[in-house]
């Protein structure tokens, strides 16, 4: 294991923020942490970049306990929800920064940065000020700092949560391709389940300071252990319905409209193009449904699905049964 937590905790007052958070991360691998909003997400990030320190468990590095190391020994690449670039200082310099505290000469920091502005795509852009950039650009200049450090892990804290739509689109393959694609272990903060099906090799779903499941995104859509899970992987949500003491679970994509099926009212209809999404109300509650763009909706709704993909969760818990 490359990286690992050891059911680290990390309390303000009373309140434990992190409770018994175990994480094994390997080399080349790429985890994302999903949750909520205040789950953690941002503390557990400083804790293993050493910003702050756990009041319970260990954390290990390669292998080393790494409690005592300072942060700026423990050769982690940040990125942070809010890019921290120095205002006054133009790109070039912000970038030089991290290797002039290395102690590099002079010749070599000029060389690297000039490389790395290359790869940024940012060459054009070095001696501006980060408030004279667009968000991307801002954006690329927080990963080249990162890249610069050699980093043996890579911590990303929301990496793209500043960004458009079209931005992201276009920042993900490069995030790829430069990050996520190298041998070191990278630890991709993220509220967004599509961000982190589309990049991590295993998403860890967190809630309340604590990983409620961990596994490959395929086996957290097809076999949910909770329904909190259940409703935070896939869009729109899954669809439980009451069942004496279960909850039935459809994901909307499972439903189609089928003659034999249960009668529906439409509520809403929207057209996305290759797909639509419907808002039913059934006999058994409201029901989200997606269904290929071509779909026709028949005068009289009745809407079915598959028994043999069908989630069952217990009322009382919320655990898979
Ligand atoms: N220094 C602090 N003192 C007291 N409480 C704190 C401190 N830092 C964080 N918290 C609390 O810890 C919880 C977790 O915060 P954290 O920043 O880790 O959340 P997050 O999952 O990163 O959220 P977001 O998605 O909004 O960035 C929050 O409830 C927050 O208010
Ligand atoms: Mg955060």
């Amino acid at each position: 294991m490359t990286l690992e937590l050891q059911s680290v905790g990390r309390r303000f007052g009373e309140n434990w923020i992190l409770r018994q958070l175990d994480l094994s991360v390997n080399e080349g691998e790429c985890v994302a942490l999903l949750g909520a909003s205040g789950c953690g997400k941002s503390t557990a990030l400083r804790l293993i970049a050493g910003l702050d320190q756990p009041d319970a468990g260990q954390i290990l590095i390669h292998g080393r306990r790494v409690d005592g190391i300072p942060a700026r020994q423990r050769r982690i690449g940040m990125v942070f929800q809010s890019y921290a670039l120095f205002p006054h200082l133009s790109v070039r310099n912000n970038l030089e920064l991290g290797l002039k505290i290395r102690g590099l000469p002079v010749e070599e920091r000029q060389n690297r940065i000039s490389g790395m502005l290359d790869v940024v795509k940012l060459s054009a852009q070095a001696d501006r000020l980060p408030a004279q950039l667009s968000g991307g650009q801002r954006q690329r200049v927080a990963l080249a700092r990162a890249l610069l450090r050699d980093p043996l892990i890579y911590l990303l804290d929301e990496p793209m949560s500043n960004l458009d739509a079209q931005l992201r689109d276009e920042l993900r393959p490069e995030l790829k391709k430069l990050i996520l694609n190298g041998p070191q272990p990278v630890i991709y903060v993220t509220h967004d389940q599509q961000e982190a099906m589309a990049l991590a090799d295993r998403i860890a779903v967190m809630r309340s300071g604590q990983i409620e499941q961990i596994g490959s995104p395929q086996e957290l859509y097809d076999k949910p252990m909770t329904t909190y899970v259940a409703q935070f992987i896939g869009r729109p949500p899954m669809n439980l319905l009451e069942d004496d003491d279960v909850m039935v679970g459809i994901r909307p994509e499972h439903l189609y409209f089928d003659a034999e099926g249960m009668p529906c009212e439409l509520i809403n209809r929207e057209w996305h193009g290759a797909s639509q999404q419907f808002i039913l109300n059934s006999p058994r509650g409201e029901l989200q449904m997606i269904s290929s763009g071509d779909t026709i909706v028949p005068e009289r709704p009745t809407v079915a699905w598959k028994r043999d993909l069908e989630h069952r969760f217990s009322k009382s818990s919320g655990f898979r049964q």
